[in-house]
């Protein structure tokens, strides 16, 4: 972290932005309680529903951390942007569209009903369990640790090392699986599953259980915010193509059947998990006035405290805050 360092773009220093932020999280911490933490996967019921914390990172260096930011939670269904990612890089992106579309579902995440709506049948998006199902079983290998071995390589090149898989967390989805493995054994059924049934599923809830730090999210939300380049190194880790479809698609199915209102409200690609995590990627803006993180930033929150349709109450709430301050929205 470059202490004290001035903001290039406002000449207002990170310790400056750092309070007001600071005092952005003790705000907002109180509608944690309006929240429940996600039991239907038993090891997600002992989170701590008080946790709340955000990691920022900019282009040059800049970092902004608050609240309770070393707390580790499994990555859960902010998987499935980076799967699709890998999917598209080992598959190429025309592959992997005719197999999954990319349209939002307006229903909750596990649906299985809008499956069946569609004379195809096809998968409405990567980021609804049946899309991810979908391509979990499009990456490469034949086993489920073969299967994750580039995902996990992609994150290990990005964040500096290799996450480890939350056991207890996976062993808690396998056995209370029984939505997903409705919907894989529909996908099976109406073929659209390139991988064994089980070896799908055991990738899909392994990637889930990924475990990893709001820094973590917010680098990776740095990388998709510079269009799949490390600012840094200028190294291309994500192809430009699929960094910018990875964009579109949390921007318009991130966030669960609240994407539309995420979308209109903050304005920002984001992408939710139910152990609280929500990862937002703020793009390069131009405006007449100088404002923080103008080359563009990632953004990570993490709130288990979850509203009614799955996503951190209070995380919300502090992502529509910076946004509205900041003016991070891309419209
Ligand atoms: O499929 C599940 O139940 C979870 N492991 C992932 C859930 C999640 O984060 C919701 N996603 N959109």
């Amino acid at each position: 972290m470059v202490q004290g360092a001035a903001n290039w773009n406002t000449g207002m220093t990170q310790e400056w932005l750092q309070e007001y932020v600071d005092d952005w999280v003790s705000f907002y911490r109180k509608h944690t309680a309006e929240g429940e933490v996600a039991s239907y996967i038993p090891a997600l019921k002992e989170a701590n529903q008080d946790h709340l914390g955000i990691s920022i990172i900019g282009m040059h260096g800049m970092k902004i951390r608050s609240g309770d930011v070393d707390v580790r939670f499994t990555i859960q269904s902010i998987s499935k942007v980076l799967s699709f990612i890998v999917a598209c890089m080992q598959r190429g992106v025309s592959y992997m569209l005719d197999k999954v579309d990319v349209e939002p579902t307006g229903e909750a995440f596990n649906s299985i009903m809008h499956l069946e709506m569609k004379p195809l049948k096809k998968p409405f998006n990567p980021l609804v369990n049946a899309g991810a199902i979908t391509v979990s079983s499009m990456l490469d290998g034949e086993t489920s640790e073969e299967k994750l071995q580039p995902l996990l390589s992609l994150l290990e090149e990005i964040i500096g090392h290799r996450p480890p898989i939350n056991l207890e967390v996976y062993e808690s989805e396998r056995e209370s699986s029984m939505r997903n493995r409705a919907i894989g054994y529909y996908l099976l059924e109406t073929g659209f599953l390139d991988s064994d049934i089980e070896v799908t599923l055991d990738t899909y809830f392994k990637q889930c259980s990924i475990e990893v730090t709001i820094d973590d999210l917010a680098r990776i939300g740095l990388i998709l915010a510079n269009d799949g380049k490390d600012p840094d190194s200028d190294q291309e880790i994500i192809p430009r193509q699929v960094a910018r479809l990875a964009k579109a698609l949390m921007l318009t199915c991130g966030m669960y059947d609240a994407s539309g209102k995420f979308a209109a409200y903050v304005g920002i690609p984001a992408k939710s998990g139910v152990s609280g995590g929500i990862i937002a990627v703020s793009p390069p803006r131009v405006r007449n006035e100088p404002l923080p993180f103008m080359d563009g930033c990632g953004m990570a929150v993490y709130g288990p405290a979850l509203d009614s349709k799955g996503n951190s109450t209070a995380g919300i709430r502090l992502l529509r805050h910076i946004a509205t301050q900041w003016d991070l929205s891309i419209f």
